[in-house]
């Protein structure tokens, strides 16, 4: 759940569902539906936004205009990571809001009142949860979701994502450093193990340019052993291998 765009001031931000997308890009919202917000603003061509998001696709809408149709935007090309599906979208800032925490405790409700992501299309939902408007991206890439954070409240680029382990309880993510304080008071932090991450230098996203690195994550993977049994695999599979498209 995200807290998103201002629909009448001083009025609360309208509540979100996004499916997580650990590998994802950044933040894209279905803006051709049920997206009403007095807040949103197009990022304009050749802005520094656009060239944050890495966009100099210039583009036009036939009208009326709204959010995800404005003349003299740029776009990006959201994308569906489980059906594999991308569109064309506007770029543009809204404010995302989210509950701070020491870790430990929850605290105050706190904004980023111009939060970068892309417009999809109704379309683009399909296949993923009932009630979802989006994606949010955890990605590595700029305008991922950990590095806004990172910018807007000054901590590093690192967060932790706590599944729930049954569908009538909320996982928690938790942006930033440590303490990560879970139920009955046990930081989780102190007791995670550490791998380092690789940068795959071909882009995994569905459209993308040349000698684009990949935003997800990957790990050096040499073995899989289950039930402490290694599986026979050929292991050149597991090494990134150099991809030709
Ligand atoms: C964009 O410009 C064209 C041409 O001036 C106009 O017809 C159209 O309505 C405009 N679109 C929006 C969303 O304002
Ligand atoms: C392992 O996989 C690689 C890449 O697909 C292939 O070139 C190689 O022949 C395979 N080796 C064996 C022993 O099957």
């Amino acid at each position: 759940m995200l807290l998103m765009g201002n629909v009448k001031e001083p009025t609360p931000l309208v509540s979100i569902n996004v499916v997580v997308d650990l590998g994802g890009q950044y933040l894209w919202v279905d803006c051709d539906r049920n997206y009403v917000s007095l807040s949103y603003t197009p990022a304009r061509c050749n802005s520094a936004q656009c060239s944050l998001a890495s966009s100099g696709a210039c583009g036009t809408c036939n009208g009326p205009a709204r959010p995800g149709c404005n003349n003299n935007t740029c776009s990006l090309f959201p994308e569906n990571t489980v059906t594999r599906t991308a569109t064309g979208g506007e770029v543009a800032q809204d404010v995302v809001s989210l509950q701070a925490t020491n870790g430990k405790n929850p605290g105050p409700v706190v904004s980023i009142p111009r939060f970068l992501f892309t417009c999809g299309s109704t379309f683009l939902l399909e296949g993923l949860a009932s009630g979802v408007q989006g994606m949010a991206g955890l990605g590595r890439g700029r305008i991922g979701l950990p590095s806004q954070f990172a910018a807007a409240f000054s901590f590093n680029r690192k967060f932790a994502v706590c599944l729930t382990s049954t569908t009538s309880a909320n996982g928690v993510i938790f942006f930033g450093n440590s303490p990560y304080v879970m139920l009955p008071n046990i930081d989780i932090s102190t007791s995670l193990i550490y791998t380092p991450l690789l940068i795959n230098p071909v882009s995994t996203a569905g459209v993308f340019s040349q000698g684009e690195k990949s935003v997800e994550y990957f790990i050096g993977v040499k073995s899989i052993k289950v039930n402490e049994k290694s599986i026979s695999l050929n292991t050149s599979l597991l090494s990134i291998s150099s991809v030709t498209v």
